[in-house]
């Protein structure tokens, strides 16, 4: 039985992460710790009942305190950090907060495993840690920076982060190489393209795009729509974060990709087609500050070295996807409202 602490379960990634893993390992024991931000929410957890295999924990990874608590209270072989705020547009209008999560709590984090982990140190001075114990972060292919016509990011290419989002991301993957260099702590870090599927926040392109048709809205596309991402369905991703966490190599940097380049016009597009609505809904509006124009992953090392590969077509993927939008309605009707705010404080904060 091995026990994992999963930080940021209750966003997009961090809850199909939490199903994906307690459906196939069912002897873990999953810790979700999560300060419930606007993009936590419990629902995403739906069915997920508290036990001998999973326990919520509402805390902030920058609270050293609390974090020292939960390493006290549970025998943690295993920490996957995906807290972290998340969305560009958001760092664009308000940096600090992604400073103080992304890297601070980052630190925070990294400080605590470090101590609880550690059994004694060789004789020149370096930690000598408990057998069977990782840190991952889960990190973003955005610490690149910015890709023209041609070209791949390779776990190579320099760091190059453009917006304040991944510049925070950057800053924490520095801090944690910087503890494998000088700790020796036993880490991953995995850098994917932008994920899509069940649970996102209604503030990303695909579910924004989604949500908007089918409220017959505008779909505020930036710039002339042309920049390019690479698509990785969400379960996809959490198969690569598996493969790393019980077969990556110490030390290692791993990119996940999708093999899905799409223009972002194209993607609304597809949207408006599958649910038959009008392209008169788009509408074309300033471009966002420091635009990346284009992302592309070179997933080779994770898929030659790991065994991983991605499962997904774009075409599947979003066909079940816009499925799951129509199917869960008031998932992100709730959430769009604000409804989802007032669940949590039905379940947890009158606790
Ligand atoms: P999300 O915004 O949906 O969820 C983030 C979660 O972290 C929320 O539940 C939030 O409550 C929690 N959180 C935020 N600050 C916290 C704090 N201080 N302490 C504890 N919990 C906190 O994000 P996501 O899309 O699921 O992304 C998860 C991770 O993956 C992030 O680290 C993000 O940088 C990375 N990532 C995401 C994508 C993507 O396409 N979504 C792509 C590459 C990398
Ligand atoms: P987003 O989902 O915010 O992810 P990221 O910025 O991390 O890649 O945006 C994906 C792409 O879609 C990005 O090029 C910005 C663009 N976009 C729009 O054109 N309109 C929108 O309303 C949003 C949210 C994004």
């Amino acid at each position: 039985m091995k026990t994992l602490l999963v930080t940021g379960g209750a966003g997009f990634i961090g809850s199909n992460f939490i199903r994906y893993m307690l459906d196939k390992y069912t002897d873990y024991r999953i810790l979700n710790l999560d300060v419930l931000t606007y993009a936590g929410n419990l629902e995403n957890l739906k069915g997920i009942e508290e036990g001998k295999n999973y326990r919520f924990i509402k805390a902030n990874i920058s609270d050293r305190n609390a974090v020292e608590k939960i390493f006290e209270e549970e025998n943690i072989d295993y920490v996957v950090n995906f807290a972290a705020e998340s969305h560009v547009d958001r760092s664009i209008e308000d940096p600090e907060i992604f400073i103080k999560t992304n890297v601070m709590g980052t630190q925070v984090l990294l400080d605590v495993v470090k101590k609880n982990w550690m059994l004694g140190k060789d004789e020149t001075g370096y930690p000598i840690y408990r057998e069977g114990v990782k840190y991952i972060q889960v990190s973003t292919d955005e610490v690149y920076g910015a890709l023209g016509k041609e070209g791949m990011f390779k776990e190579t290419t320099p760091l190059a982060p453009n917006s304040p989002y991944s510049a925070s991301k950057a800053s924490a993957d520095m801090l944690v190489r910087a503890y494998n260099e000088t700790f020796k702590l036993p880490m991953n870090v995995t850098r994917c393209s932008n994920n899509y599927g069940p649970y996102q926040f209604p503030e990303k392109l695909i579910p924004l795009m989604i949500a908007n048709c089918l409220n017959d809205k505008q779909l505020p596309v930036y710039g002339d729509g042309m920049q390019i991402r690479d698509w990785l369905h969400v379960k996809d991703h959490c198969a690569a974060i598996d493969t790393v966490l019980h077969k990556g190599i110490s030390g290692q940097v791993y990119n996940v990709g999708g093999n899905n380049e799409k223009a972002n016009i194209e993607i609304v597009k597809l949207i408006i087609s599958t649910l038959g609505k009008s392209e008169d809904l788009i509408k074309y509006v300033k471009d966002r500050l420091g635009h990346d124009r284009r992302y592309a992953i070179d997933n080779t090392k994770i898929t030659t070295e790991l065994g991983w590969k991605p499962s997904y077509t774009f075409e599947q993927g979003m066909k079940e996807t816009i499925e799951w939008y129509l199917n869960n309605k008031d998932w992100w009707e709730n959430i769009i409202s604000g409804e989802y705010k007032k669940y949590y404080k039905k379940m947890y904060e009158e606790k």
